[in-house]
Formats: C-alpha cells, sequence, structure tokens
C-alpha cells in the first residue's frame, strides 16, 4: 500500500465588514495614528456585528474553502476550529455550530485552544488524523471575535486586535510533492500570565466581581510577549530550516502570526529574509489571533501570489504560551 500523506488543498477567509480605524481608536482612549503606526504598523483593524459571530465568520470562510477545494461536503470527515472566541464557553464547540451552518452532519467535530497558535496546531491535528488513515478530508478553521473579549479602554490591548476567519482544507494524497514537509508545535505553561483572559472559566466563575473588575477582557504583558515572541519565532523558524536543509531564500512565502509589524520585522531581518517574502497584513487586519495566518494565506492566494506547489513557511506564537511553524507546499490551483 502506498504511503499517505497530507496536503493543503485549498485557502478561504471571511473579514467583516466594518473597519476600526486608528482615527476612531484616538476618539475612544488616549493614543494617536501616529504612536499605532509606528508602534505596531496597524492602520485599521475589522469588527464583526453584534450579531455575527465567530461560527458565522468560520463558516462564511470554510464555504470558500470547501469551493476551493473541489471536495464535495459529504466528503468531508473532520471539521476542527481554533478560537479562544468560542460562540460559547464551553458547550457546544463552535465546530459543532459551523458544520451545522454548513449542512455538514454526522461528522466529527471539535475545537482546539492555542490562542494565536490555533490554526498552525490544527494543522497538526489534520496531519495526524490524515496520515494515520483515520480520515481524508479535513476542514480546519481559526476564527476569532476578538472584540468580543477585548476592554476598549485599555490602550494596550485594543489597538492590537480585530476579528475575522480563514479556513483550509487539509486532505489525503499519495503524491508525495504535495505533502507537508515538516511542522513542529510546543508550548511552555510557565509564562501563562503573559496572555490571560481570567473569565468565565473555573477559576473565576461569572460574578459580580467578574463584571466589576472587568475579568471577562484578555490582558496582555505587552513588551513581556513582544521581547519572548522575537526570540521564539527567530528559534523556531532556523530549526526547522536548518533540519530539513532548506535555505531561507528558497522561501518564497514567509507567513507569520501578524500580532505587530515590528515583530515581524525583527524576525525576517534576523533570518535575512527580504521584503518580498514576508506576507504582511497587520496593517489593515491587526491582530487576529488563530484567523491570522489563514487570513494572510487566502490575502496572497486571491491576489495571484501564491501559486500551486509553492512552498509556505508559517511561523506562530501566542497566549499559553504556545508557538509552532509548519514548512509545507501549497497543494491547491492556482488563482
Ligand atoms: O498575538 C499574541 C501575541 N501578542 C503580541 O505579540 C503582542 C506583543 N506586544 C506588542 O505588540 C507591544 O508590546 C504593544 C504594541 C502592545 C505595546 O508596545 P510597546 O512598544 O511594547 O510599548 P510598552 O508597553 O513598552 O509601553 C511604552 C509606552 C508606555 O508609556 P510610558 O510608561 O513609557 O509613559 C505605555 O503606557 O507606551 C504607552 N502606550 C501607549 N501610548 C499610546 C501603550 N499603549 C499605548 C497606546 N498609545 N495605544
Amino acid at each position: 500500500m502506498s504511503q499517505i500523506y497530507a496536503s493543503f488543498k485549498s485557502i478561504g477567509a471571511y473579514v467583516p465588514e466594518k473597519v476600526l480605524s486608528n482615527a476612531d481608536l484616538e476618539k475612544m482612549v488616549d493614543t494617536t495614528d501616529e504612536w499605532i503606526v509606528k508602534r505596531t504598523g496597524i492602520s485599521e483593524r475589522r469588527i464583526a456585528a453584534e450579531d455575527e459571530y465567530t461560527s458565522d465568520m468560520a463558516a462564511k470562510a470554510c464555504e470558500l474553502a470547501i469551493e476551493r477545494s473541489g471536495v464535495a461536503k459529504e466528503d468531508i470527515d473532520l471539521v476542527v476550529c481554533a478560537t479562544v472566541t468560542p460562540d460559547y464557553f464551553n458547550m457546544p464547540s463552535t465546530a459543532c455550530l459551523i458544520s451545522d451552518k454548513l449542512g455538514i452532519r454526522d461528522v466529527q467535530a471539535f475545537d482546539i485552544s492555542a490562542a494565536c497558535s490555533g490554526f498552525v496546531y490544527l494543522l497538526s491535528v489534520a496531519k495526524a488524523f490524515v496520515e494515520s488513515g483515520m480520515k481524508k478530508n479535513v476542514l480546519v478553521v481559526g476564527a476569532e471575535k476578538f472584540s468580543s473579549i477585548v476592554d476598549y479602554t485599555d490602550r494596550g490591548t485594543c489597538i492590537l486586535f480585530g476579528d475575522g476567519a480563514g479556513a483550509a482544507m487539509i486532505c489525503a494524497t499519495t503524491n508525495k510533492e504535495e505533502a507537508f514537509v515538516d511542522l513542529h508545535a510546543s508550548a511552555d505553561g510557565s509564562y501563562a500570565d503573559f496572555l490571560v483572559t481570567p473569565a468565565p472559566g473555573c477559576v473565576n466563575p461569572v460574578s459580580q466581581r467578574v463584571i466589576d473588575e472587568g475579568l471577562q477582557y484578555v490582558q496582555m504583558k505587552g513588551n513581556e510577549t513582544f521581547k519572548l515572541a522575537v526570540k521564539t519565532l527567530t528559534k523556531d523558524v532556523k530549526e526547522i530550516l536548518e533540519k530539513n536543509e532548506i535555505n531561507s531564500d528558497d522561501i518564497p512565502h514567509f507567513i507569520p502570526h501578524q500580532a505587530n509589524y515590528r515583530i515581524i520585522k525583527a524576525v525576517g531581518d534576523s533570518l535575512k529574509m527580504k521584503e518580498e517574502q514576508v506576507v504582511l497584513t497587520v496593517g489593515k487586519y491587526g491582530n487576529t489571533s488563530a484567523a491570522s495566518i489563514p487570513m494572510a494565506i487566502n490575502d496572497i492566494w486571491e491576489s495571484g501570489r501564491l501559486k500551486e506547489g509553492e512552498l509556505m513557511l508559517l511561523d506562530t506564537f501566542g497566549g499559553g504560551l504556545t508557538w509552532a511553524s509548519a514548512l509545507l507546499p501549497f497543494a491547491g490551483k492556482s488563482k
């Protein structure tokens, strides 16, 4: 029997209509467009409508990814969603709601929680299911309504985050050329306090105190996270390239987590990446956590920049702390 590999067959994304610009934020907190652009590279981000939920955005991204893959909905045998802003904490899973919205029934569906690293973590889940022979067509989606956990009086976080979704079909193949080259995912819980949403959860169940203290909002040690992000992202990419004997010049698309332009620039520079190799969407979408990498892949596919067979290097970092990198070809059709 020939070996089965996982391949990245298609990409899709959805961004909500409403734009929250730096000028809008200037009216909400003590900040300036100049400060935000200089310190983060972000000019605007998208915000979901009040009645538009993570599963709605995810389902729209999934519809595109499914259509572009050519896989029939009835042949999808696993749906996995990465999010830290699920429709419900914690039942039903957002993946169950997405499957229902897509009209896919009787399918295994579940969520994972790995913050901004969620999408690359999902790829490791899909790879394991496909290469073990348990599943053939895995729909993976990173989606966030991050605005639902942002305190819009906290200038340290509200300038960074945005909403959106990105999805991909990961399919079984016997063609080694299409296979994932390598993937590495890791975590270090001793830095758990760098990025936290303290409530709701069993540590802080919903109470008046939770509301009074604003514990339902994301809390971030921004500067400490920044420094660790640069160090970890750089190290992770160096290791995966060295291990696979690939030179950074040979990577047409370096797609890092879109957290802050200065982090991406520092990592890109230390890896000696040229500007045209580095994918940047942070300026127009901000940090969309688990959706950031698939949204960025979708951007280069839709603009015709990502072609069939081209190598992608993904690199991400987020709450947990978690981090992950992946080296894989785009096995779908060029636009
Ligand atoms: O996606 C998950 C991972 N998350 C990240 O990777 C986020 C990483 N962190 C960051 O992107 C940056 O740390 C921030 C953009 C959040 C903050 O930038 P920074 O250069 O690290 O600023 P800082 O926190 O060291 O603060 C410097 C100064 C402070 O003022 P003082 O104490 O020097 O007077 C802050 O109060 O900047 C002030 N400040 C602001 N000023 C204007 C912080 N936020 C703002 C703001 N506008 N929005």
